[in-house]
């Protein structure tokens, strides 16, 4: 393997062994950095993911006028509330970042100021209406190009806003945690119903900084009025990024793992639930709850895996693992069928459309669905030389580096840099775990 700035080559076959920890989580360190800066106290964020998506909402958090102080991993935030939040004298830019953009779309809308949220070409083609429509319900000045579908997004704050009801047809985090903000500030209750439980990092976090949030229904959740109380947090192992190196050690040969502190939210890691099934040999050791967040040590060793059938009840919970779990099922014996996944055509990139073509570019036969895809297993698998297109998106570069891993030909995942979005550092921590 060569370590070229841009590219990851590989020609295996790898075995991999180690004990490691993956860097904190995405979806936890954003929502750890807006939800501190609505605080009047000083918090502390331990084991912060300084990746690309992260550092973007912080920026625009010191833009709104909050200080930190940053040393490695650990993160001050310096909050004064929402009420000293200032209008920002330049555009706030997102990057590649979804999160930040629809999350702080909903605080946005509470501030009375204007502020104009923008990002990349991939974040300005992604759809808005779904936080545009409700935010407007709720009383928003909130406008957006394309009829008010995308990016870049215009925001004149009102602080009245009003709690209300909606029943969402998609059950997305991102839309709901966007909703769960707006009604923090709002008058009265609001309560976002969703078909299926999404990730749950935003009312765990609220709770633990003491808002007035109901979700333990699940589906359905409920936010009044709050004032937060600032409280120092830990940020466990990000499951995403640990995914790619579960499925790396169950389909290589001779391999076994241990991966630390790592986050296991059920909400996010419902992909271990699927790999048990699938006959993965997965050891969950030492769990435990910090900060109101599940966490534990994982065993991982080389197994003999199976498919089994992926259906729409639990996409949510797997939706960012796709890309890597579609390494495992190429692996599996049996065909894979994934359905209920269409969601995924509008995340960094369409990932339905670039697994099947990646995927058969190195010889893992494939065929596309509107609403997922088909995956033809073979443990055995002789891969092709290839080199692989990264769209630009980190997951899609992973996955298919960890794929690579198990072929003898050299395989060439090009433009990798995009990886830096969410895991900074995964490039050498394969290296350092690869025989
Ligand atoms: C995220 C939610 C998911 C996920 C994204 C992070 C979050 O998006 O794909 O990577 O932090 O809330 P959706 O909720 O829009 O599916």
């Amino acid at each position: 393997m060569n370590k070229e700035k841009e590219n990851i080559e590989i020609k295996g076959p790898y075995s991999i062994n180690g004990v490691f920890e993956v860097p904190g989580d995405k979806s936890i360190s954003h929502r750890a950095v807006i939800i501190s800066s609505l605080t009047k106290q000083k918090v502390i964020i331990d084991n912060f993911l300084l990746s690309q998506d992260c550092i973007r909402t912080l920026d625009i958090i010191e833009k709104l006028g909050v200080k930190y102080i940053l040393k490695n991993t650990c993160l001050s935030i310096h909050g004064c509330g929402i009420e000293s939040f200032q209008e920002p004298d330049d555009i706030l830019y997102v990057g590649n970042s979804g999160t930040s953009i629809r999350l702080l779309a909903g605080i946005l809308s509470t501030c009375d100021f204007l502020s104009v949220l923008s990002g990349d070409a991939s974040i300005n083609n992604r759809p808005m209406d779904r936080i545009i429509n409700p935010l407007r319900e709720m009383g928003a000045a909130i406008f957006g190009r394309a009829c008010n579908n995308k990016a870049p997004l215009v925001i004149f704050g009102n602080r009245q806003l009003k709690g209300k009801v909606f029943m969402s047809d998609i059950s997305s985090a991102q839309v709901k945690s966007c909703l769960l903000f707006a009604g923090l500030f709002a008058e009265g209750i609001t309560e976002v119903r969703q078909p299926s439980i999404s990730r749950d990092h935003t009312e765990r976090m609220l709770e633990y900084f003491g808002a007035e949030i109901d979700y333990k229904n699940g589906k359905n959740v409920k936010i009044n009025k709050s004032t937060l109380k600032g409280r120092n947090l830990y940020v466990p192992g990000d499951f995403s990024s640990a995914a790619f190196f579960i499925i790396a050690a169950l389909i290589l040969d001779d391999s076994e793992i241990i991966i630390k502190n790592l986050g296991i939210n059920p909400t996010r890691a419902y992909l271990l639930e699927i790999l048990k099934e699938m006959g993965g040999k997965i050891e969950v050791n030492n769990y435990r709850n910090i900060n109101n967040e599940p966490v534990a040590d994982l065993k991982v060793s080389s197994s003999n895996l199976k498919a089994i059938e992926i259906n729409k009840k639990f996409i949510a919970n797997i939706i960012d693992e796709i890309p890597i779990l579609s390494v495992a099922c190429a692996f599996a014996s049996g065909n894979t069928l994934i359905s209920g996944a269409e969601e995924l055509r509008i995340k960094e990139s369409d990932r339905i459309k670039a697994i099947v073509n990646e995927f058969n570019k190195v010889g893992i036969k494939t065929k596309e669905n509107k609403d997922g895809l088909v995956i033809y297993g073979n443990k055995d698998y002789d891969l092709h030389q290839a080199d692989i297109e990264s769209y630009g998106d980190h997951r899609i570069a992973m996955a298919l580096s960890i794929a690579a891993l198990k072929g003898k030909k050299r395989i060439l995942i090009k433009d990798s840099r995009c990886i830096n979005t969410s895991f900074p550092g995964f490039k050498e921590l394969l290296f350092r775990i690869l025989n």
